[in-house]
């Protein structure tokens, strides 16, 4: 099986990034991480990646003197390493607009919260403070828009009484290390494709393979699930 070469790009710790790398160990897995870029040298995540024998390169934002020639030279990365797919895992700069339509429908982003509720920062914060009772995570392709591109998959978290953010992002984070992979398999298998501004899926069409969280059946509202 030729496998779909992937980038990832991170700012930080990289646990998303992690998981990746995680699932394209498996030999059914359709992609392959051919690179992780950082803008920042002191990313945690850099450390995992070398250390999972993953081709790291950092590009510092700050030895740059615009936005262009920064995304020019994560570019040249990308096209050197032979990368289809850019996937955004806790990458804190916004990118040019002809960075972002070169990659259209070929960059994805996950963000912590159910798309389009909750963009931007501290979106379990504004989860919380909406009291909303449930939340989760999105896989989107970017856009110029932050947080705002075509849904490519989504997780459903319960929020619970007491919570606080830190609770609700460690609980949304379990489900983003599970749906980015998941997404990704999608985009790279051609199950999710990008059709007049929006992603169509293939499969998982009954309502039954759909996810409700909490499941409908302990208080007899539903014994469906
Ligand atoms: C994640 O919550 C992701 O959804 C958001 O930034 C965080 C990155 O975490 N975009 P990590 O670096 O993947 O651990």
């Amino acid at each position: 099986m030729s496998k779909v070469r992937i980038a990832i790009l991170i700012s930080g710790r990289g646990s998303n990034m992690a998981a990746l790398i995680e699932a394209a160990r498996r030999p059914d897995y359709p992609a392959e991480v051919a690179i992780v870029i950082s803008n920042r040298p002191q990313a945690a995540g850099l450390e995992h990646a070398r250390s999972a024998g993953i081709e790291t390169a950092v590009v510092d934002h700050k030895a740059y003197a615009s936005r262009d020639s920064f995304d020019t030279a994560v570019d040249a990365l990308l096209a050197a390493k032979g990368v289809a797919l850019v996937c955004l895992a806790g990458f804190m700069r916004i990118l040019s607009a002809p960075f972002v339509a070169r990659w259209q429908g070929r960059m994805l982003n996950i963000h912590p919260s159910l798309l389009p509720s909750f963009k931007g920062l501290e979106p379990q914060r504004q989860a919380l403070d909406a009291g909303v009772t449930i939340s989760g995570c999105t896989v989107h392709l970017v856009t110029e828009e932050m947080d705002a591109g075509p849904i490519i998959a989504q997780a459903a978290v319960p929020v619970l009484p007491g919570d606080d953010p830190a609770a609700l992002e460690a609980r949304i984070l379990t489900a983003e290390h599970k749906l980015y992979p998941f997404a990704v398999g999608l985009l790279a298998t051609g199950a999710a494709r990008l059709v007049d501004g929006q992603v169509l899926r293939s499969g998982h069409k009954s309502e039954n393979s759909r996810l409700f969280v909490p499941p409908l059946t302990s208080d007899g509202v539903s014994t469906r699930g």
